[in-house]
């Protein structure tokens, strides 16, 4: 669909690309197909978890991308990547825009790819199309979204410096991760950029399949959830799995197993979208022959509503109260993250729609259920973001695909967007 053609006589600086959907399409599979090399995994997917050597080659790549466009690059004390585009009017703030190209443990090719390949295309367009904006422009490439966010946390001057002893899937710290990517531990929310900013902005893939299912292009993001983590350590009696007789153990796995089907159990049970999750587990000492004295695993709780969150993390606790005495085990919650929920900002997923009705696109808007960097910089300055269908809504796995129309379309709106903030 060729609807970026041309300008009209007399049309507004902020008048429709001259860039083609094509020329973009092509420009940005090649940076995804160029980027899919770091830490590409044996299903055609990346495992380039944060701080990884995978990630930070991955980093060196992009930095080099934006440097070839002309980019003024550097690494802030939240090992985020900025690079900044001058403006033409002095006192202006910056739009921002960007997202990640950290993964998940088997992740896939284009879960914040495509935003950080989006921000490489606006700035390729408009080198190729000749415009100067009147505010800096920069672009972003956060740390460790997959993670813990530490890098849209410090930009908005809300790290808890308690997450940097946590160790991250990459084996390292946080705190030795976020060194080794050129941030500064010590001072990540020196990084914040509350009262600096004219808005943020976010192109990112679904990872649902509502637009594919209604063959839409565009989704305009009215918020995103809240995500809150804990660590749930159950503590029994490690004991002789073959001397000591079933009744009256102190199982602390066994206890734990029933505690994760009550979690699943009692979020199904109440009414609404909200999630919880228990994505990781590990056993104490583990050993086929010792009764596991000790037990560690993740909990995550989503909704768009705080309290509701509030409310499930509740009910879980009475659950682990009344399963507690049952089974002479206990549980331990220790809060690890909390991201709060965060409505985009209207007046800017209007200008949003906008765009996408000058560029042709059919859209609809959505509610986000992944979180995003977004959510942290929407606490410090207007913040929206853009979606581009997911196939078969599959993400966080090597089957995630976006097809380069769809990237270059979401690539398109972020542009035409950026230029009547612009204004
Ligand atoms: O976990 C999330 O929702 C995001 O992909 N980091
Ligand atoms: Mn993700
Ligand atoms: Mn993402």
């Amino acid at each position: 669909m060729a609807v970026v053609a041309g300008l009209s006589l007399g049309a507004p600086v902020a008048a429709v690309a001259a860039t083609s959907l094509e020329a973009s399409a092509a420009r940005m599979e090649s940076r995804i197909q160029a980027l899919s090399q770091f830490g590409r995994n044996a299903e055609g997917g990346v495992d380039r978890v944060a701080y990884s050597e995978a990630d930070l080659a991955g980093r060196a790549y992009i930095i080099d991308e934006m440097k070839k466009l002309g980019l003024e690059v550097r690494i802030d004390t939240a090992g985020n990547i900025l690079g900044k585009r001058a403006g033409n009017e002095a006192g202006l703030d910056p739009i921002l825009f960007g997202s990640h190209i950290d993964s998940v443990p088997g992740g896939g090719n284009y879960d914040g790819d495509v935003g950080v390949n989006g921000a490489l295309e606006v700035i390729s367009m408009l080198q190729e199309n000749g415009v100067q904006t009147r505010h800096p422009l920069e672009m972003v490439v956060f740390s460790d979204e997959e993670g813990g966010m530490p890098g849209s946390l410090g930009m908005s001057g809300r790290f808890d410096p308690e997450q940097l002893s946590g160790v991250a899937h990459s084996g390292f710290t946080m705190a030795e991760g976020l060194e080794r990517l050129g941030g500064d531990p010590a001072r990540v929310n020196e990084a914040n950029r509350k009262g600096q900013l004219r808005a943020f902005l976010e192109l990112h893939i679904e990872q649902g399949g509502l637009l594919e299912q209604k063959a839409l292009e565009i989704g305009v993001v009215e918020g995103i959830v809240g995500i809150s983590w804990w660590k749930v350590t159950v503590t029994g009696v490690a004991n002789h799995g073959g001397t000591t007789p079933m009744p009256g153990r102190r199982d602390a796995l066994v206890g734990s197993s029933q505690l994760i089907k009550a979690i699943s159990e009692k979020t199904t049970a109440l009414e609404g979208r909200q999630v919880a999750t228990v994505g990781k587990i590990q056993a104490f000492p583990g050993a086929p022959n010792v009764i596991p004295g000790r037990v560690e695993f993740s909990l995550e709780i989503r909704d768009l509503d705080s309290a509701k969150i509030r409310l499930v993390f509740e009910l879980i606790k009475s659950e682990a109260g009344r399963i507690a005495a049952e089974t002479e085990v206990s549980f331990d919650f220790a809060p690890e993250l909390e991201l709060l929920p965060a409505p985009t900002d209207p007046a800017m997923r209007q200008v949003i729609e906008e765009a996408v009705v000058e560029l042709g696109f059919s859209y609809q808007r959505m509610p986000s259920g992944a979180g995003h960097d977004a959510q942290n910089l929407a606490t410090i300055t207007p913040t929206a973001m853009i979606f581009v269908p997911s196939r078969s809504g599959i993400s966080h796995s090597p089957q995630e695909y976006t097809a380069p129309l769809d990237m270059a379309r979401g690539a398109h709106v972020l542009y035409q967007t950026i230029l009547k903030l612009d204004h």
